[in-house]
């Protein structure tokens, strides 16, 4: 990584400006191409270890490991230059204590040069997050839905509807904020308890699912463009449909193989040449031996 790159990059402090300013763009990478294609656009990029199920198949994140988030956030980073980039903490690299955490991240961040992590919890891991932050881990916070929490919640239904469900969000907000974080990113979470996170929050909220009046938004870039179609939540705006495009793609190729019309000429070496080549080169290969 060089120094320009880090100079040149949109910092945590230039993020947490943002409050009450601009909105937060965010997308998702796990790769170098999609960082590049993704990196003029984004504010902040998150390698999120949502590449358990978008990339490798996993029904949910949990297997994911933290070699596996230093692999890709290396990736982004090296395809990336302006935005600031937060690598994703992965289920149980970070629960057990404050230094397990820290360790964790000081990996994360140091193997791939990111400026930060994401980690999901509230009121619970306040004490995590304020270690870390002392310690100069800049942290992302997640509350709402947490996927990590899947077994134990039994699946990823909004947050927020009743009275109790918004209080108990509106105290791992306030509680992860206190603790240092700086940002909070808020999944799919019911508008007016979003609505009134923000308003009570002087760090920038980052909704998915969680409504326009969140500070900034963001999406898994695969949903965005169409390219993961295993499950798509109410809240992605599909803007494109790359997986088909893809599809109709391998279809052509496939026809032009099994027709012999791909390769053609031009995407040979020497097809323009003929024999008369090949009989030189038989010729001199002769004279050698
Ligand atoms: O893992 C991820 O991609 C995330 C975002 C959806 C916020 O946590």
């Amino acid at each position: 990584m060089s120094t320009l790159s880090r100079v040149n990059r949109i910092s945590v402090p230039d993020i947490q400006a943002r409050k009450g300013a601009e909105p937060v763009v965010c997308l998702t990478a796990y790769t170098t191409p999609m960082a590049k294609q993704v990196d003029p656009h984004t504010d902040l990029i998150l390698v999120g270890d949502s590449l358990g199920m978008v990339l490798y198949g996993f029904e949910t994140t949990l297997p994911v490991t933290l070699d596996m988030m230093i692999a890709h956030g290396a990736a982004v980073m090296r395809g990336s230059s302006q935005a600031c980039v937060i690598i994703d903490l992965p289920f149980g690299t970070y629960h057990e204590s404050p230094e397990q955490a820290f360790r964790t991240a000081s990996r994360a961040m140091t193997e791939t040069g990111a400026s930060g992590v994401k980690l999901e919890g509230g009121v619970e891991m306040a004490e995590t997050i304020a270690f870390l932050t002392r310690r100069h881990i800049p942290v992302l916070a997640h509350i709402g839905v947490m996927p990590q929490s899947v077994n134990q919640t039994g699946g990823y239904r909004a947050r927020g509807k009743d009275a109790e469900d918004a209080e108990r969000i509106i105290a791992d907000a306030k509680a992860v904020a206190d603790a240092g974080a700086f940002a909070v990113v808020i999944e799919s979470t019911w508008e007016p308890v979003a609505r009134e996170v923000t308003s009570l929050l002087s760090i920038p909220t980052i909704g998915i699912g969680a409504s326009n009046a969140c500070d900034g938004q963001i999406l898994v870039t695969e949903d965005m463009v169409g390219l993961f179609s295993d499950f798509t939540p109410k809240f992605v705006k599909r803007y494109g449909d790359l997986g088909e495009e893809i599809s109709t793609h391998a279809a052509a190729y496939a026809a032009d193989v099994r027709s012999r019309r791909f390769p053609g000429p031009e995407h040979c070496f020497g097809a323009d040449k003929g024999k008369a080549k090949i009989a030189t080169v038989g010729k001199v290969r002769r004279k050698a031996v």
